[in-house]
């Protein structure tokens, strides 16, 4: 297997290096294509997906990020939904270093620059690095006139309204302030307040957040401000941008300036001359940590001297006046209790270790996921060796727990010495736990190897799918109905009162009916309060119409999320068509099959498992049932009714000049054609370039108009 298609969590710290290499340099690449010369080479999707491999590498090996890493590069192009706001000085970002040694020779390298012995002479300020958004607020003749998040250093977007709702924000300057500030720094959620807000959610049947920054960030991008008033987001200062006049001289003044404006600064910052007490106070920090009410991912150094930090001035992208000192990915040692197996939505059987509760970072793990049989055992999906042999996970053992940001608790390794003869290798189940039936790996059909993963051949039987499968159907990006969260739907699953019970998703929607016709009441079980229940019928109600993408994605079928689901509703328009083309489809053949395959977008596996869905009776079975109860909205056409393309198939093939592929898509789509990826009798037009094929022939073959990019352009006007 290419080290490029290797899972991260199986990479070894060798390939992991090798690779975070190769994906610094391609996505210099793309970079350079997208922003110097406007010609990308790859999808928008495609790049995201080189940065999300990144990202999580890194996770995985924080120590081995590299200084040129994309993911120190200042953050992502604006989305587009709020106004742009160039930034009057860029916002830059911060070189990291890992280890006391690279302090040290970051404090050398200041030193060095400045020409100056290192004789403790020049102070660094040392401050917590706040996991949080960075914001630039403006302030002109003392008034607060824009908040902007960082964007991509140059150009961010304008959340002043929703910066308006955070109280520890002043709106107004006091009169000695210059006419022109930009105070800077971190907007972010306590940890408290993040907890709150869970319990909440989960208390009204909501799905939870996953962490405090993603929560604030998610916040700040609200388009209504009463969503962002409601969850209590803080900030603290920390930078400025732009400044009339300079209140200060040196970093340390400058913040104390921040606090007495208004601002919220960071009690845990210091000035410090010598290494030795810059590295006692991160360790300082360090122990702080869990006790804080917020999440911190480092400890920031800072010049003191504002005209020192001016001589030192900028590498590329960030200061040399400045370096992130990071906290390692925190790691513990617990024992492992007992190997659980949960069954999923699919099938999937996955172990999990329970652990003896232990605080890694400030969060208590008492589960970590084993993954797959082969994990436990010590060997990774490309079947290479990721820990010695007998170094498979066993109950009792004592293991290594490691917790990196976002990242689920891993368990890393065994501790040899800590095993005992009672502790007998994991026996994976061949039956499934929660039904009985066979528990298989399935050959891949195309590698000849076996899958990693165990799944349960119950199917319908197995009361986990089922149950899995509503919750799915509920979820945020399906059904998206409020009040019907994990509690509940067990609650309702598990019930044997009729006028009760949700065993498959139409349930949900004949629950009110049968309750009405029933003695027992919802809103007499605990849990369930009179206004509650009244709230759960009318959000159930509220989606007896929905888009028809959602329809698609809720019925779980395997291989087909949310963006799959997408594309099949725009290409088929309504459920009907859908249906009907799934249940004349293939697998492999007729027209019907070669349309689906023709999605750009969709591959094989994922055309056999929808095909392989309208097929099972039952499926078809609960879809009726499901559709006797709620309407499918059409997919909305993009049509654009006085475009000569509105409603037509267009194929692209052969190399493109006048435009990235992309681009050509977009713009088609935008005129309300559909781009499809492969010739079929269904195709309107193929715009072929130089270097067309196969597709060519096929259009050829089945007469199809061809056309060139340039009759193209003509035809949808230039
Ligand atoms: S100073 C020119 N100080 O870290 C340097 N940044 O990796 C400006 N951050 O974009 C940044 N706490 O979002 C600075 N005390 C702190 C910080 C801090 C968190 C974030 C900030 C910045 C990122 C750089």
């Amino acid at each position: 297997m290419a080290v490029d298609t290797i899972p991260v969590e199986t990479l070894t710290e060798e390939q992991a290096k090798a690779e975070l290499q190769r994906l610094a340099d391609e996505i210099a690449h793309h970079d350079a294509l997208y922003h110097g010369k406007d010609k990308p080479e790859i999808s928008d999707a495609d790049y995201d997906a080189l940065k999300r491999r990144n990202d999580a590498i890194e996770a995985q090996f924080p120590q081995l990020v590299r200084t040129d890493s994309p993911s120190q590069r200042v953050g992502a192009a604006p989305a587009g939904i709020f106004a742009q706001v160039v930034h009057a000085r860029p916002m830059l970002s911060l070189d990291n270093t890992f280890s006391d040694e690279d302090v040290q020779d970051f404090v050398s390298s200041v030193y060095r620059f400045l020409g100056q012995m290192p004789d403790n002479s020049i102070a660094f300020t040392a401050e917590p690095k706040i996991d949080g958004l960075s914001m630039s607020l403006r302030y002109e003749n003392r008034k607060l006139v824009t908040a902007a998040t960082r964007g991509d250093g140059t150009t961010g977007e304008n959340v002043t309204a929703n910066i308006l709702t955070i109280k520890e924000i002043p709106t107004e300057l006091p009169a000695d302030a210059p006419d022109v500030v930009e105070v800077r720094g971190e907007v972010y959620m306590a940890k408290s307040d993040f907890l709150a807000l869970n319990a909440q959610m989960e208390a009204e049947g909501k799905q939870t957040y996953v962490n405090p920054r993603n929560t604030a960030s998610g916040s700040l991008r609200q388009l209504d401000p009463k969503v962002t008033a409601n969850r209590k987001l803080r900030f603290f200062a920390y930078a400025w941008g732009e400044m009339s006049q300079m209140p200060a001289e040196t970093q340390w003044d400058m913040v104390q300036v921040f606090g007495r404006w208004g601002f919220p600064i960071n009690p845990l910052t210091r000035r410090l001359s010598s290494v030795a007490a810059i590295i006692a106070h991160y360790s300082d920090i360090g122990l702080q940590r869990p006790d804080l009410d917020y999440d911190i991912d480092g400890v920031v150094y800072k010049v003191d001297r504002l005209d020192l930090q001016a001589r030192l001035g900028f590498r590329s992208r960030s200061p040399r006046w400045a370096t992130a000192h990071k906290f390692p990915a925190e790691q513990a040692f617990t024992t492992v209790e007992a190997i659980d197996i949960q069954v999923g939505r699919t099938g999937a059987l996955t172990p999990v270790a329970r652990l003896t509760p232990i605080t890694v970072g400030g969060v208590v793990v008492t589960n970590a996921t084993l993954h797959n049989e082969d994990y436990i055992k010590g060997i990774g999906n490309s079947g290479d060796r990721i820990r010695p042999e007998e170094h498979d996970i066993r109950i009792g053992d004592t293991v290594i727990v490691q917790r990196a940001g976002d990242v689920i608790p891993q368990v890393l390794d065994v501790v040899l010495e800590k095993r005992e003869a009672g502790h007998t290798p994991y026996v994976f189940p061949k039956a499934c736990p929660v039904c009985g039936s066979h528990a298989v790996r399935e050959k891949n059909e195309k590698t000849g190897k076996l899958d990693s993963v165990t799944r349960c051949t119950g199917g319908f039987v197995c009361r986990a799918q089922a149950v899995e499968h509503i919750k799915h159907f509920v979820s945020r990006n399906a059904f998206d109905i409020e009040g019907l969260g994990t509690k509940q739907v067990d609650f309702f699953f598990e019930s044997d009162d009729p006028a009760l019970m949700i065993r498959t998703a139409p349930d949900i929607f004949t629950l009110k009916a049968r309750q009405d016709q029933s003695l027992t009441k919802l809103e007499n079980i605990e849990g369930f309060g009179r206004v509650s229940v009244r709230k759960l019928f009318e959000a159930i109600d509220a989606r007896r119409e929905i888009a028809l993408n959602r329809v698609i994605f809720a019925l779980g079928i395997r291989h087909v999320g949310e963006t799959t689901a997408k594309l099949l509703a725009r290409s088929y328009g309504s459920y009907a068509a859908f249906a009907e083309a799934m249940q004349v489809a293939g697998p492999k053949f007729g027209d019907a099959w070669n349309e689906l395959n023709s999605i750009d977008g969709i591959g094989e596996v994922v055309a056999a498992s929808i095909v392989e869905f309208f097929k099972e009776p039952r499926n078809l079975e609960v879809v009726q049932r499901l559709l006797s109860e709620v309407t499918p909205l059409d997919a909305e056409a993009a049509v654009v009714s006085d475009s000569p393309v509105a409603g037509k198939t267009v194929v692209f093939t052969g190399a493109l000049e006048r435009f990235t592929r992309d681009e050509a898509k977009a713009r088609a789509e935008g005129l309300g054609a559909k781009v499809a990826g492969s010739v079929s009798k269904k195709t309107d037009y193929v715009v072929a370039g130089p270097g067309a094929g196969s597709k060519l022939d096929k259009a050829r073959e089945l007469g199809v108009e061809v056309m060139t990019e340039d009759e193209w352009l003509a035809l949808i006007g230039g």
